[in-house]
């Protein structure tokens, strides 16, 4: 293939401002009260956010604080659809709540189109995306993905207890993702730290949140130039190739979605894998259940991403508004959780409980609106292979030790360590 030459210059020469934008004095340390000084970022609320929550969606819907310069987080599943839904008053153009407010001519393209993006480009970068991740080309990976699950399982060999969070659900989306993009498989560990540098690491100083993002585009970049001279037939040759109004993309829009790619598609299905098999390990009789009838198991996954759904998204405010009896002021951030939408009880029966034969399930755990999850069918097929494979060889489960387990910080929620005794 002839030499690329949008990929030669360093296509990221810009200013730390320009990258980051505004920023707002770092508020940490332990919250006073949750309707005016909420955080996500405290380890009460990683441990188990269902009860505040709950107690937020009563006294106060629509809650406050003034950390990351002023946020806001509505509980209601209403109040999070009409969000999702109002493109015109909210902007996605960074979709990770931080200390930082990125330059407002980011917009409407934004750093990992589509996630990024506002309309009218996010359709047509959207657009792009979607043959890739029917539930027809998805359907082509579920052999490779069952396979892969059971070599997970036979090198747990003779071990008693096994980390079912580091040594079984982190792989699975890891292995999927870089198949996918084309990347060597055994390059999954290094996925790990990206997810962590970007999504965990919100409130670390300037210099060292660039530092850590350059590392994740240094990889991209260093992909992008061996498919360059190696193309083959996966997500990353056809974004290099791809073309949106007669012109092949920019090269920070390839290497962006790349990114999210990458990151979207790994710590969501991690978390929720691992967010299912925490479930069904202190809870015998759904897992005798699921055990004993597989048939059930794509009904019990909608159930677990509803009640555990891991992934919270941000949107920033455009212009000052009163918002549903909320004072917004531009530029201050939504945190707009679909795990809290999805335990409201005005929207579901029994929100707060796990019914895993739930019949009807309109759950917002793959968003609402125009950003609703590309990756939704990879997503359901990953659980759902994941959840029968181990369910097939590892019948019996509990928690080896219930205090052990640790959840992840920040906008995306799952289990990190989770020791399971399995014999
Ligand atoms: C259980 C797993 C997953 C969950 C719960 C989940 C959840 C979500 C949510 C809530 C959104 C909406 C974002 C917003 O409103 O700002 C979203 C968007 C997205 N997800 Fe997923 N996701 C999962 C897995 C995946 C996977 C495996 C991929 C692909 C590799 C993926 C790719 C995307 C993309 C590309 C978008 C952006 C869509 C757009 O902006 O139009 N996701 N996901």
């Amino acid at each position: 293939m002839a030499a690329d030459d949008r990929f030669t210059q360093d296509f990221r020469e810009t200013g730390e401002d320009e990258v980051l934008g505004t920023r707002s004095e770092i508020i940490t340390g332990p919250v006073s009260d949750w309707a005016t000084d909420f955080s996500h970022l405290e380890p009460e609320w990683s441990a188990d956010p269902y009860p505040i929550q709950d107690d937020l969606r009563q006294r106060c819907p629509i809650a406050h604080t003034r950390r990351f310069g002023g946020a806001w987080l509505p509980t209601r599943y209403k109040d999070v659809a009409a969000i999702a839904y109002d493109t015109e008053r909210f902007s996605s153009r960074s979709i990770i709540l931080s200390n930082f407010r990125p330059p407002r001519e980011l917009a409407p393209i934004g750093g990992s189109p589509p996630i990024s993006s506002d309309p009218p480009f996010h359709h047509d970068a959207r657009k792009l995306l979607l043959p890739a991740f029917t539930k027809k080309a998805v359907g082509k990976q579920e052999p490779a993905t069952r396979a892969f699950c059971h070599s997970l399982i036979d090198g747990f060999e003779e071990r008693d207890v096994v980390d079912a969070a580091y040594d079984y659900a982190q792989h699975i989306p890891m292995r999927v993702i870089a198949d996918m993009l084309g990347f060597p498989p055994e390059d999954g560990p290094q996925f790990r730290e990206f997810v962590e540098d970007l999504l965990e690491g919100i409130n670390l100083p300037p210099d060292e949140r660039i530092e850590r993002v350059s590392r994740l585009f240094d990889y991209l970049l260093a992909q992008v130039h061996d498919h360059l001279d190696n193309p083959r037939a996966d997500l990353t040759t056809y974004l290099i190739n791809a073309e949106l109004y007669g012109h092949r993309l920019d090269p920070s829009h390839v290497v962006g979605t790349m990114a999210l790619l990458l990151i979207a598609g790994i710590d969501t299905s991690w978390s929720a894998i691992g967010a299912s098999l925490w479930h069904l390990a202190k809870t015998p009789a759904d897992r005798g259940r699921l055990a004993t009838d597989p048939g059930l198991v794509p009904t019990a996954v909608e159930e677990f991403l509803r009640a555990y759904a891991p992934v919270t998204m941000a949107r920033l405010v455009k212009e000052d508004m009163h918002w549903h009896g909320a004072d917004m002021k531009a530029d201050d951030w939504i945190l707009l959780s679909f795990p809290a939408a999805n335990r409201d009880p005005a929207q579901f029966g029994r929100a707060g409980e796990v019914v895993i034969d739930r019949e009807v399930n309109r759950h917002a755990a793959f968003g609402l609106g125009i950003h609703r999850c590309v990756g939704s069918h990879l997503a359901r097929m990953e659980l759902r292979v994941a959840l029968e494979v181990w369910l097939a060889r590892i019948p019996e489960f509990t928690l080896a030790d219930p205090a052990a387990v640790t959840w992840s910080a920040g906008q995306i929620r799952g289990p990190r360590t989770l020791p399971l005794r399995i014999r």
